[in-house]
Parts: C-alpha cells; sequence; structure tokens
C-alpha cells in the first residue's frame, strides 16, 4: 500500500503466541490481556535497547475489548482490565518514543468472540485515529470469504480517510489458504502494507519449520508480491522464549530477514535470557532484514538437511549496480552438518569479488576474488543457521 508508511518491514512486540486470551488477572496478574501488560512491555521495549534498533511498535492483539460496542457503536475496551482507557495506553506509549497497534477483526465477531468491524467500518476507522492508533491489524475471522476482496480495500479507504497515518495489516491471504489460485498479491498489496499468508506461528521449532516450508513452497509468488510498504508477513517472531534453543532463535531470526518479513516478537521482555535479548538485537541482521531494497529473499539450493537462501541486498556496485548478498545455509538435521559452496551457485559473479561477514559472530572471514572460491560456512549447528554478508567490492 502506498501510504508511505513501513517501507521497511515493520518491528515491534505483540502479545498474541505469548500471552494468547488470558483475561484472567487474578490468578495471573503479570500474564493476563490488560494495560499493565502493554505499558510494561513498552518499559522494556524502550529502556532495554529494541527500540534503539528499531523495535517500535507496541500490539494489543485480540481479547482488549468490551463484549459490548457502546451506546452510539463505538468499540470499548473491557473496562476493569483496561481501565484508563485505550487512548491512555496509546498516550503511554507515544511517551516512550513508540508507536501504538490495535486489533480488530473484518467479521462479525474477532476469532476470540469480541465484537468485529463488519457493519462498523467506518465508526472503528475513525475511533482508532481518534485514539491515537498508528497501526491496525484487521483479522479475517468470521466473515464469508468472498466478501474480502471488497471488505478490505473498504477498510482502507476509511482508515485513509481519517487523514491519519495507520500502518494497515491484513489477514486477508491467510484465510484462503487452500484457494492459492484466488489470492493476488498485487492486489491485496494496493491496499494492504502487510498480509498473513499462512498459519498462525505457535511457540515450537516445529512451527517455525512448517513455516518455512510453507514460504519456501510458494517463494516465487511470495517475492513477486512483495516490495517495500507492501510486505508478506510469516508472523511472529518467538524468539525471546524458552521453547526455542538460541541456535533456533538465531535460525528464525535470519530466515525472516532473508524474507524482508516483519519483526515482531511475542515474548515476555522483563525475563528474556542475556543471551535470546542480544540474538534479537543483533545490528547487522536486522539491517539484512532492513535493507532498503526489501527483497524477499529465497532458497536456492537443497540437501536433506541443508537449505541455502540467497537475497539480494545494498550496497551496489557504483559503475554496474550488481547488489551485495546475504547468504544463509539453515540446517534442519539434529547433527552439525559442514557447509561449502562455490560463490557462483548462488548467484555471486562479481568479477572483483565480495568481502564475506559472518553476521552472528561479527567476523570478517576474508575477501572472496577467484570465481573457483568456496565460501565455507564452517560447521553449522544442528536446527540453527550460519548467516554470512558478502559485501560487492
Ligand atoms: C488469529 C490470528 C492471530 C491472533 C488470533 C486472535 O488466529 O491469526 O494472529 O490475532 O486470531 O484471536
Amino acid at each position: 500500500l502506498d501510504n508511505g508508511l513501513v517501507r521497511t518491514p515493520p518491528m515491534g512486540w505483540m502479545s498474541w503466541t505469548k500471552y494468547y486470551c488470558e483475561t484472567d488477572c487474578v490468578k495471573y496478574p503479570d500474564a493476563c490481556i490488560n494495560e499493565n501488560l502493554y505499558a510494561a512491555q513498552a518499559d522494556r521495549l524502550a529502556e532495554d535497547g529494541y527500540l534503539d534498533v528499531g523495535y517500535e511498535y507496541v500490539h494489543i492483539d485480540d481479547c482488549w475489548m468490551s463484549y459490548n460496542r457502546t451506546f452510539d457503536g463505538q468499540l470499548a475496551a473491557n473496562s476493569s482490565r483496561f481501565s484508563h482507557g485505550i487512548p491512555w495506553l496509546a498516550n503511554y506509549v507515544h511517551k516512550r518514543g513508540l508507536k501504538f497497534a490495535i486489533y480488530e477483526d473484518y467479521g462479525t465477531k474477532t476469532c476470540g468472540g469480541y465484537p468485529g468491524s463488519l457493519g462498523f467500518l467506518k465508526v472503528d476507522a475513525d475511533t482508532f485515529a481518534s485514539w491515537g492508533v498508528d497501526y491496525l491489524k484487521l483479522d479475517g475471522c468470521n466473515v464469508n470469504l468472498d466478501q474480502m476482496k471488497y471488505g478490505y480495500p473498504e477498510m482502507e479507504r476509511h482508515l485513509n480517510a481519517t487523514g491519519r497515518p495507520i500502518v494497515y495489516a491484513c489477514s486477508w491471504p491467510a484465510y484462503l489458504i487452500d484457494q492459492q489460485d484466488k489470492v493476488n498479491y498485487t492486489e491485496i498489496g494496493n491496499s494492504c502494507n502487510l498480509w498473513r499468508n499462512f498459519d498462525d506461528i505457535s511457540m515450537s521449532w516445529r512451527s517455525i519449520v512448517s513455516i518455512i516450508d510453507w514460504y519456501v513452497k510458494f517463494q516465487d509468488k511470495l517475492a513477486a508480491g512483495q516490495k517495500p510498504g507492501a510486505w508478506n508477513d510469516p508472523d511472529m517472531i518467538i524468539a525471546g522464549n524458552n521453547e526455542i534453543s538460541d541456535d533456533q532463535a538465531r535460525a528464525q531470526m535470519t530466515i525472516w530477514s532473508i524474507w524482508s518479513a516483519p519483526l515482531i516478537m511475542s515474548n515476555d521482555l522483563r525475563s528474556i535470557t542475556p543471551s535470546q535479548k542480544k540474538i534479537l538485537q543483533n545490528r547487522d541482521v536486522i539491517a539484512i532484514d532492513q535493507d532498503p531494497l526489501g527483497k524477499f529473499g529465497k532458497m536456492i539450493a537443497s540437501t536433506a538437511d541443508i537449505q541455502l537462501f540467497v537475497k539480494q541486498v545494498t550496497p551496489l556496485d557504483q559503475l554496474t549496480g550488481e547488489p551485495s548478498y546475504a547468504i544463509a545455509a539453515l540446517n534442519r538435521a539434529t547433527y552439525p552438518v559442514n557447509v561449502t559452496i562455490e560463490p557462483w551457485r548462488l548467484g555471486l559473479q562479481n568479477p572483483s569479488g565480495y568481502s564475506l561477514k559472518d553476521l552472528w559472530t561479527g567476523q570478517f572471514k576474508g575477501d572472496i576474488t577467484s570465481v573457483d572460491a568456496r565460501i565455507h560456512f564452517d560447521i553449522v549447528p544442528p536446527t540453527g543457521v550460519a548467516f554470512y554478508k558478502a559485501t560487492i567490492l
């Protein structure tokens, strides 16, 4: 969507995969959907270095609402869990230099059973704008699939008409998962800044791998539909949770960066381990994700254990326009694997070569200058990655 927003993929924190729809704040005072949760995570984003490296959106997900609209048809927050109200929370987030994101659903009800926007699209767009919302995730439960191609663009027009810049994230194609021939990313990208294509992520390595498999299967179509301001969204970053090892966390961050995916974490920033925090804040890796070309990198070679991914990135050669590359080796096996490959197999053809950097260790690996040189990824750990940048010389 050409509204000038998210020219690089959005980064932030979202409640869903970590906290789901927990509304029992008596039993779970620190892990229920209430204003304290979002305020606390906003504090951590602002104070613990996340905002400095680019994580800026605080995303409320489902289950924030009252079951009833107000007498004049407006949405209202649950008044005991959000006792200060949504505008107060948006302001709290803004005062910390962050941006405020909210969840709704295009259907009659949200996936969690709260009031949906069907019949209230304009009212809700105006309400969100008046509350200071900077980003809307519009889900697609409880609505006729054939209606989506009218309803999602209609909401974009209402958001645009508010005059407030609001990033628009659509779940539209995720609900057409069994009808891929009906999914037209050019059409979706004309109305949405980003879109979910596939199933929800859950808290496991298996879930990460299932998303990678689906994305690889459809990579040509996904790549063709993506550009700055119009992003595929493979769902949240679950790095930072105990269910995921450090190697698996590096693997998710790597592949999501190869795709220029949104980096929206779902974890507890109050209790994260130092090593996972470091992984989430790796500036070299984030720079690949946020590269201005906005390319959707692809898997270009594989064995039973290893998949090699390549993405074109800046800097470009000043004379020829040849790109630099981000190169990832993903090891899906449960044992370490030694990987080497000739650069030309990855598309690296610049006659004067490339300088290689290991993005996870920060070490320079020397220059590759000859066509028959090999790139050595050393030992790629089990369910882990090696991630290099080859900068054009
Ligand atoms: C859907 C979405 C999730 C989450 C839930 C909330 O499943 O895909 O990301 O927002 O709804 O109910």
